[in-house]
């Protein structure tokens, strides 16, 4: 047996984002520390700073918070096809590839923009989960490996299954409360630094912070 040389496994990030050179992005902005990971689709989204995605994670038109934790294979908006033309094949709105039309029909991407998804700061996406259109995902939830998500998530709720359903809360409705007011994900930089160690133990955070 031979040891197994890993690469580094988490390279420093910085203020730009870092995005894997497999990783295809079309007209879309993230913050800092962020990080996009291998083989990743993502178009038309906006991505909070310290937000990152794993591998192969599609994301289409979505608003993604601070602090967020996307596992790999999860998609985000998986974008809907007209069912109500005669055909539901692309060519009718991706006609000018095909050679049918001059321009593309606009009015399906134009309904697809305004099925936004968005996703809270702090929220966990587990491994494989879908986030169907124009569901809403509160700060601080959980989305369980696998689930199919077709409805808004409270803040702070754990949601699984097909389609999910919530199971828990990770607080208290207080100590939520409490968090959503404090809205840490929204300190400076430097009042992270100074205060990062105490983001292990959430009692004592919310008596020194929670007013
Ligand atoms: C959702 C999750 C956080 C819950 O963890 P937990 O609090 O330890 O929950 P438990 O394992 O005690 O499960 C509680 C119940 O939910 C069910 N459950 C847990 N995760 C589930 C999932 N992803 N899909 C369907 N059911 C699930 C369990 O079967 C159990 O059901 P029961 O009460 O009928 O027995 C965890 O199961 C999960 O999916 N984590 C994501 C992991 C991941 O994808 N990581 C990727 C790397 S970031």
């Amino acid at each position: 047996m031979q040891p197994i040389h890993q690469p580094e496994s988490s390279a420093r990030l910085s203020g730009e984002p870092t995005v894997h050179a497999s990783a295809s992005v079309v007209n879309s902005h993230a913050g800092a520390w962020t990080s996009i990971g291998p083989g990743n689709k993502i178009i038309e989204s906006t991505i909070g700073d310290y937000t990152y995605t794993m591998d192969e994670v599609t994301m289409n038109y979505c608003e993604v918070g601070k602090f967020t934790s996307i596992a790999s294979h999860v998609c985000l908006n998986p974008v809907q096809h007209p069912m109500d033309r005669v055909t539901q094949h692309h060519m009718t709105y991706r006609r000018a590839g095909f050679g049918f039309a001059a321009t593309d029909d606009e009015e399906i991407f134009d309904w697809r923009r305004d099925n936004r998804v968005t996703i809270g700061h702090d929220v966990w996406i587990g491994h494989g989960a879908i986030v169907m259109k124009g569901v809403r995902v509160g700060h601080g939830a959980v989305i369980g490996s696998g689930s199919v998500v077709t409805k808004d998530v409270e803040p702070y709720t754990v949601v699984v299954g097909v389609p999910a359903r919530p199971i828990k809360v990770r607080f208290p409705a207080e100590t939520a409360a409490k968090l959503l007011q404090i809205a840490w994900w929204d300190w400076p930089r430097e009042v992270l630094e100074e205060r990062f160690f105490e983001l292990s133990d959430v009692e004592t955070f919310i008596q020194k912070y929670g007013g």
